[in-house]
């Protein structure tokens, strides 16, 4: 029976890279997507960038850009690092289009006229120097619990405590620098706690099968014991400023991220019906009998297990089949950073050379269909690809594939051969139901051991009969035949097998092998008698450990600034905008070491006329708020208040010598007027004054402050 299905992976934010930890969910799902074609099921995959909210509002305003141009770009960045890594989505759309707006409206109309939508008036944290409203994340502050400077307004990352960010001590904003102030203002609340919404969702999470088991435990904790009511009302709007869409009939209020990204799926999915003559409603109609599966990381299950199966139900669309949760990567044990080099981008990886097809088989070797973290570990990596992939599987092939060319004119034996191959390599036919059952059940790491016991059945199938020296024998000629024929045909079958995994590399084997796009069925039959098969090309190279070293360098490099060009004198300005590392930014840097030394023994630079000096131009700064640069050894991120609503994003080289936490509210000296410099870690917009030693280094580095009384945005000359 022909099963139509529908696959979603989560909408990735369109303000960030691609990496690593993300492919992990797509990489799967695409897998899974394939292996259903493969049996020749009726399966669509779609996705789309989730492109609303206010970090990427923020982040277009930072870089000078519209909201809607940052969108474009990053959509084609995230649709070029999916194709390098083969993720075949038949549909990658954007949320910030008719269709997703056309079911947001469509779907708040409907609960709204079902009684669950409220609007309540709540108090929340306002920038009043930007005129916003502040996300949690954009508020930071010292701990209510621990104390730690810094922390965001949702959750302590020192101590791991939760809070509101009303209980940040000493909160400032992220956006300005300036003392949030407490604010009312309408808010829509999608009804959870309405009894419809629990009775619904007691009975649909506990439905079988409907979540994974450690999932539905964590379901029943959230809705709590049967007479409780454990579920809160859902917030789903934000104030202007916003980029979003703007929420019928109440003006200057939009739809928060869950009443469009999730929705996001209906309209990536609409618009590919819309293009390929498909019946929406099939798919996602109250009564529709297709299947619907979203693939996400455990850290979004709440929405897509709680908050969407209700909205929908409450709208009247069907709700997912089933919601299959993943778990965080972690790259040699540890969590991905910057710093180490394993905050791996997607578009590193594959600029760097290497192979997509060697991640795909290593996150695919270890994913097993639970909510259980998976680890990266490069070393295992390394060795399992080129152990398993080339010692094995392509092994297999370029054994016998040499003596076919040369021996027997390029085809496989006259007679058939399915008796002597079953005889031979039993198993290796039947095995296909089992593995299907894997791939069904996401079990790709069990149905990866399968195949490797059978490459290895098979490598000792050759072991047994030497066909290299078969090949030397007189009238061995026929054995030899047989034995590669068996080969190739095994190695067909290993092709079929992995294809989901590695649908490049099968298809370089399907043009070796000389056969049209292998289905799953395939398995059930051997190739013709006298088959002619291609010659044979080497399918896949190892992996060379120096690759990985050369990966962890690329990004721990990118990342890091080269060290702040030093002060050829006491006195005279540090440069605090250093440019992204780069081969060319290295030379730059010896000759900067370079220039250094010849500075110490000529003292005062050229003279230089009044008029060149008043070019600068010097103001008194507050700095509003000091942090770290995740990744950068010596940077600190300041964010200087000129008075007057100007603020200015700075990055300073002068973290050797400062405390981030130390230098919130001084007052310090900045060339206001020095063209902004766009980084890896953002926008420069200027630079502050610092005396230093010769070298540069620390204790020597010295912020410039003026006397008190200096208010910010003097002029100082
Ligand atoms: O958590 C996230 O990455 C969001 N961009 C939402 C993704 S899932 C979905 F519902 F769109
Ligand atoms: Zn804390």
């Amino acid at each position: 029976m022909t099963r139509k299905i529908l696959l979603t992976a989560a909408l990735p934010y369109a303000n960030g890279a691609i990496h690593l930890g993300h492919l992990v969910e797509y990489i799967q799902t695409d897998i899974w997507t394939r292996f259903q074609k493969m049996r020749g099921h009726e399966c669509w995959f779609v996705c789309a960038d989730d492109t609303h909210g206010t970090p990427i509002m923020l982040r277009a305003e930072k870089e000078g850009i519209t909201p809607e141009q940052l969108i474009e770009r990053v959509h084609a960045e995230h649709s070029r690092d999916f194709a390098g890594f083969h993720v075949a989505f038949d549909n990658y759309y954007t949320t910030h289009s008719d269709e997703t707006r056309h079911y947001s409206e469509d779907i708040f109309t409907k609960l709204k006229a079902a009684g669950l939508i409220e609007i309540r008036s709540i108090e929340q944290y306002y920038d009043p120097v930007k005129q916003m409203f502040l996300p949690d994340r954009f508020i930071k502050g010292e701990c209510p619990k621990c104390g730690t400077k810094d922390q965001y307004g949702d959750a302590c990352e020192s101590c791991g405590a939760a809070y509101a960010p009303t209980d940040l001590k000493n909160p400032y904003s992220a956006v300005s620098g300036a003392q949030p102030v407490l604010k009312s203002s309408d808010h829509y609340f999608f009804k959870l706690s309405d009894p419809r919404c629990q009775d619904f969702l007691r009975q649909w999470t506990q439905q079988e099968e409907r979540l994974q088991p450690e999932a539905a435990n964590k379901l029943q904790e959230w809705l709590g014991a049967p007479g409780e009511n454990k579920l809160t009302d859902w917030d789903i709007s934000r104030d202007a400023p916003y980029f979003g869409f703007e929420i019928p009939g109440a003006p200057g209020k939009f739809f928060y991220v869950w009443l469009d990204a999730p929705i996001g799926y209906m309209g990536s999915f609409k618009n590919f019906c819309d293009r390929k003559g498909l019946d929406f409603d099939e798919f996602w109609g109250k009564d529709s009998k297709a299947e619907l599966y979203h693939f996400i990381g455990k850290d979004i299950l709440y929405f897509h297990a709680l908050f969407w199966p209700a909205e929908l139900a409450h709208a009247g669309y069907r709700t997912p089949t089933k919601v299959f949760a993943h778990g965080f990567l972690t790259v040699d044990g540890a969590k991905m950073s910057k710093s180490r080099g394993t905050f791996i981008t997607a578009e590193s990886y594959l600029t760097q050379g290497l192979n997509p097809e060697w991640l795909r088989y290593y996150f695919a070797a270890k994913l097993n269909g639970s909510m259980e973290d998976i680890d990266l570990n490069l070393e295992d990596f390394t060795q399992r690809v080129n152990s398993d992939l080339i010692g094995k599987y392509i092994n297999i092939a370029s054994r016998a594939a040499g003596f076919i060319a040369k021996r027997f004119d390029g085809k496989l034996q006259r007679e058939h051969v399915i008796a002597r191959f079953k005889a031979e390599l039993p198993g290796l036919m039947e095995a296909a139901d089992e593995i299907a059952g894997y791939y069904e059940g996401r079990d790709t790491a069990r149905a990866l051991r399968r195949v490797m016991a059978l490459a290895d059945q098979i490598n000792q199938y050759v072991d047994r009969n030497q066909p290299w020296v078969l090949a030397k024998q007189e009238g061995q000629d026929a054995k030899l035949h047989e034995v590669c024929t068996l080969l190739i045909n095994a190695f067909r079958l290993l092709t079929i097998y992995l294809k989901p995994v590695l649908p490049k590399l099968a298809q370089r084997a399907e043009e070796f092998l000389n056969v049209a796009p292998l289905h799953w069925a395939d398995a059930g039959h051997l190739l013709p008698i006298s088959h002619p098969i291609n010659p044979y090309e080497h399918l896949m190279q190892r992996i060379d450990a120096k690759q990985i070293d050369a990966l962890i360098a690329a990004n721990r490099e990118s990342l890091e600034p080269t060290a702040v060009a030093p002060a050829p004198s006491p006195g005279i300005p540090l440069r605090v905008t250093p440019e992204p590392h780069s081969p060319q930014r290295h030379a730059q840097h010896q000759q900067a070491t370079e220039d250094k030394v010849q500075a110490q023994t000529s003292p005062v630079e050229p003279a230089i006329s009044i008029d060149d000096f008043s070019k600068v131009d010097l103001r008194i700064a507050r700095i509003a708020d000091a942090q770290h640069v995740e990744g950068a050894d010596k940077l600190i991120r300041l964010t200087l208040d000129l008075g007057e609503g100007d603020t200015r994003n700075v990055f300073a080289g002068i973290k050797s010598a400062y405390d981030p936490a130390q230098l919130v509210g001084r007052l310090t000296v900045m060339v206001a007027n020095l063209a902004p410099r766009k980084m890896k870690f953002g926008l420069s917009e200027g630079m502050v004054l610092a005396a230093s030693d010769t070298d540069g280094k620390s204790p020597g580095l010295f912020l410039l402050s003026p006397d008190s009384g200096a208010q910010p945005g003097m002029r100082v000359k």
